[in-house]
């Protein structure tokens, strides 16, 4: 190794090194909320920039424990590549959907694992892949990894609802699959009834006029995390060519061992697409979901989970922002508030936030720079900590703070 060598360490090819340089804004705040914590102390720093969810709660973590001591002759082998066939005819029975088996299940790593999964083994290097911007920032790199191009189409600001005619105009020749997203993270929308129904109107126009057949993946990480009056609809029901990437992360508390699993719609299923699900799995380097977790999962009488805790928390933050005057679009589900941003600048408003320690993540991670997201699953005290001091730094206005001329210190590296 030489000096040079051992100073910069090895380069990075050019891909990662444009994703270093163009963004990262979710680890840019991460690593910005360590940095103060480890400077002001835990308690000084209300970071609400990263999706976590709650702690697992107790029967999780017991099912876990059980799994972990459970043994049997092969218990830490290699497994079949889509997962235990118990786990996944066990997961076919939850998606409880009529004509589904386990040969349309593969279990995965996280709701990721099914994404990357899903557009590994249906969509061609040099395809588009659509997706509805806000739109979870990952969504470019699981398609760039896999050679395809990532076209997001924003949704309609008032409603967060898709933009049927600007999800018209994006669809060209080369679409080969769209990704919604529902609840939305970041924006908390849930797609109902009439709005899946245009976008499979959209769809099947599409197909008849090119003769494509566009796969529709439906991000399902945040499903169970629907606050009524809205309500899930079930996209299998709409559309033949559906996935659904589906997590335990969030409802679960589980995003660090990351269980979740791909569903397909039964009429995609044969031997055929199975034996390609296997391949990709291993040739995207998961080679199959994490054992214990698997196991843990059969060890849970139910799957369903208390989501009021989640409820209380969304409407606390959701009360406090409005409380200080700021304009959030309607939380429906999921873990965050998608807030406009009260002065022109967003980058400079979440530099005065982080000024006052607190931490969000600017809209132009979600691919719409007019607005940010908070995660709210913080204690009731915290967020309304935060949220006070966002309703002051927007009732102060841009020009009265130095926040404007700190945006730089955010700016990724
Ligand atoms: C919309 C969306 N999709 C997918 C994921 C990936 O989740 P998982 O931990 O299940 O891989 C996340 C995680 O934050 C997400 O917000």
């Amino acid at each position: 190794m030489d000096d040079d060598t051992r100073r910069d360490g090895f380069p990075l090819s050019a891909w990662a090194n444009q994703q270093v340089e163009a963004g990262g804004w979710i680890r840019l705040m991460f690593a910005e909320g360590q940095r103060m914590r480890t400077k002001h102390g835990d308690d000084s720093v209300v970071d609400l920039s990263l999706g976590q969810p709650l702690d697992a709660p107790p029967l999780v973590r017991e099912a876990f424990g059980r799994a972990a001591a459970e043994f049997f002759p092969g218990r830490h082998a290699y497994m079949p590549n889509l997962g235990y066939p118990e786990v996944r005819e066990r997961t076919a029975e939850d998606v409880a959907f009529a004509g589904m088996t386990a040969a349309s299940i593969a279990m995965t790593g996280g709701a990721a694992g099914a994404m990357c999964l899903a557009l590994r083994a249906f969509v061609d290097a040099g395809d588009e892949v659509v997706g509805i911007a806000p739109c979870f920032p990952e969504f470019r790199p699981y398609c760039e990894t896999g050679a395809l191009s990532f076209v997001p189409v924003p949704a309609d600001d008032a409603t967060q609802r898709v933009d049927v005619d600007a999800l018209v105009r994006a669809l060209s020749a080369r679409t080969a699959a769209v990704i919604i997203n529902t609840p939305s993270n970041p924006s908390g929308h849930v797609i109902e009834h009439d709005e899946m129904a245009a976008i499979v109107d959209v769809l099947e126009h599409h197909n008849r006029r090119t003769r494509r057949r566009i796969l529709l993946i439906v991000d399902e990480a945040y499903r169970n995390l629907v606050y009524a009056p809205a309500r899930r609809v079930e996209p299998l029901a709409y559309y033949e060519r559906t996935v659904l990437a589906r997590s335990f992360s969030k409802d679960m508390g589980l995003a660090g061992e990351r269980i979740g699993y791909l569903v397909l719609h039964p009429s995609m299923t044969t031997a055929h697409t199975d034996r390609g699900l296997e391949t990709c799995m291993r040739a995207l380097g998961m080679v199959s979901a994490p054992a214990t977790a698997q196991r843990a999962l059969l060890q849970l009488e139910s799957w369903s989970i208390d989501t009021g805790p989640y409820r209380v928390l969304r409407d606390h933050a959701r009360d406090a922002a409005v409380a200080a005057g700021l304009d959030v679009a309607d939380a429906q589900g999921g873990i965050f508030l998608w807030i406009r941003s009260p002065w022109p600048d967003t980058l400079g408003y979440v530099s005065a936030l982080a000024e006052r320690r607190v931490l969000v993540t600017p809209g132009i991670a979600f691919e719409v720079p007019e607005r940010f997201r908070l995660c709210f699953t913080a204690t009731p005290e915290r967020l309304s900590r935060a949220l006070a001091i966002a309703g002051e730094l927007a009732a102060r206005g841009a020009g009265e703070t130095d926040g404007g001329a700190k945006a730089t210190l955010l700016e990724p590296s």
